[in-house]
């Protein structure tokens, strides 16, 4: 009898993240039937990533509205999966990802239908309930809820055995971004056609990447955190308006993420986007995967507050400012290819000016490591989840 397993996701860290493990249960449909639910928490963002993998998912909660607060979410995830589970499809094993509330509500859901959860990117820990937030206690939570445990560090392993989690119940994966990552490399370099194209494409959301033709250097800039939100993001925002009227022949390209909080301060800032035309700082829309790893490919250095990027960038030999103040993330940081400056306006200008200035502490950074994985994390879900 084949096993019924459903992933379960909902923004756009998570499809990137799973992409590559559905892709692999699809592949062993000898073995798997792949049940796909996504809670639609992320509606635009989720569904570029849907495209550029080719997942259609079975089930779609549409779960987004604007404005709506984390307790809005948590319960529309939480009502939707226990609709699916009583009246739709039982599953075996429902697979969740990460810190999301989409991921937490999801495996809350799965533990009341009695239903074993698999956690994909277990253990990963601040140990400081209010950084990141809510991610480190929703973390926290799918971690006391899951079945199976898939750590992509061994570190991250070590999180979960002193919280007393059975090691049996361990799996030392790497982190399936790493696949993902790796599967769009891989597309990219053998396609050159495909890459005009990306080109085309980011010409067309308003960057030129020929503008980098010349030695020119590129500031790639993403921010979303909840923890950030108010003080934070307006710091953030001063600190680039700053930057990049010190280093006129430096590009800032910030793909600004759709959540409102993150627009209003860019725009008390930076004035009516629209009509901006500042030379060096270009704010466009969210990318789709492909086209953002092409910008970080082609990016001097990431100032950024995702937690995903902290692990994408160090591969590709990028260094990563990143806008918090812990993270969960700590192998980069320990290989000194990242680095925590808090949304303190004074350490994001002196940081970046230091890279950029300084090209002895550029290259200390951007040593190319993986501490995240080979780009097998999915296959080696999969054979476990066989056994
Ligand atoms: C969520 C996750 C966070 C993850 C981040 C990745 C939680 C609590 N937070 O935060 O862990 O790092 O996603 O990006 O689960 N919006 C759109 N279209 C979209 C996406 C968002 O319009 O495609 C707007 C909507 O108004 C939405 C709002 O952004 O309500 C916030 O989205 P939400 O998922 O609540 O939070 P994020 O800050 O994106
Ligand atoms: N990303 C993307 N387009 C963008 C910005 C980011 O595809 O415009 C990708 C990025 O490569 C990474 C993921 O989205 O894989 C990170 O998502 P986000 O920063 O929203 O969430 P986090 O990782 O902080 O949870």
């Amino acid at each position: 009898m084949k096993k019924k397993i459903m992933v379960v996701f909902g923004t756009r860290p998570e499809a990137i993240k799973m992409a590559p493990v559905v892709k692999a249960l699809q592949k062993c449909d000898d073995k798997f039937e792949t049940v796909i639910t996504v809670t639609g928490q992320h509606r635009e963002m989720l569904d570029q990533v849907l495209d550029i993998f080719d997942i259609k998912p079975d089930f779609d909660l549409n779960i987004m509205r604007s404005g709506q607060d984390l307790t809005d979410v948590s319960c529309r995830v939480l009502q939707g999966m226990r609709d699916i589970f009583v009246n739709k499809c039982r599953p075996d094993i429902v697979l969740v990802h990460g810190d999301t509330s989409t991921s937490t509500f999801a495996g809350i859901a799965a533990f009341y239908a009695n239903i074993p959860v698999g956690h994909v990117e277990a253990g990963l820990r601040t140990h400081n309930k209010l950084s990141p937030w809510p991610e480190e206690m929703n973390r926290q939570i799918t971690g006391r809820i899951a079945d199976f445990h898939f750590a992509p560090t061994s570190s991250s392993r070590l999180n979960l055995l002193n919280e007393g989690v059975d090691g049996d119940s361990i799996f030392i994966t790497g982190n399936t971004v790493i696949d993902a990552l790796h599967i769009v490399v891989d597309r990219m370099e053998s396609n050159p056609e495909l890459v005009a194209e990306i080109d085309n494409g980011i010409k067309r959301m308003g960057y030129n990447l020929e503008r980098l033709s010349n030695g020119r250097k590129m500031v790639l800039i993403t921010g979303h955190r909840r923890e950030n939100f108010g003080e934070g993001f307006l710091s953030i925002c001063k600190a680039i308006k700053d930057l990049a009227e010190k280093y006129r022949d430096v590009d800032f390209v910030y793909p600004m993420h759709l959540n409102p909080n993150v627009r209003k301060p860019i725009q008390a800032i930076f004035g009516n986007l629209d009509n901006k035309d500042d030379g060096n700082l270009f704010f466009i829309e969210p990318l789709e995967y492909l086209a953002f790893v092409r910008m970080m490919s082609k990016s001097y250095i990431i100032l950024t507050d995702s937690g995903g990027i902290q692990e994408e960038a160090p591969g590709l030999g990028k260094p990563v400012v990143v806008m918090r103040d812990t993270t969960e993330r700590p192998e980069a940081v320990e290989a000194g290819t990242v680095k925590l400056v808090g949304t303190d306006y004074d350490k994001i200008v002196s940081t970046v000016s230091t890279l950029l200035d300084d090209s002895n502490m550029y290259k200390s950074m951007s040593n190319a490591i993986n501490p995240y994985g080979d780009g097998n994390a999915s296959k080696r879900i999969i054979e476990i989840l066989s056994e």
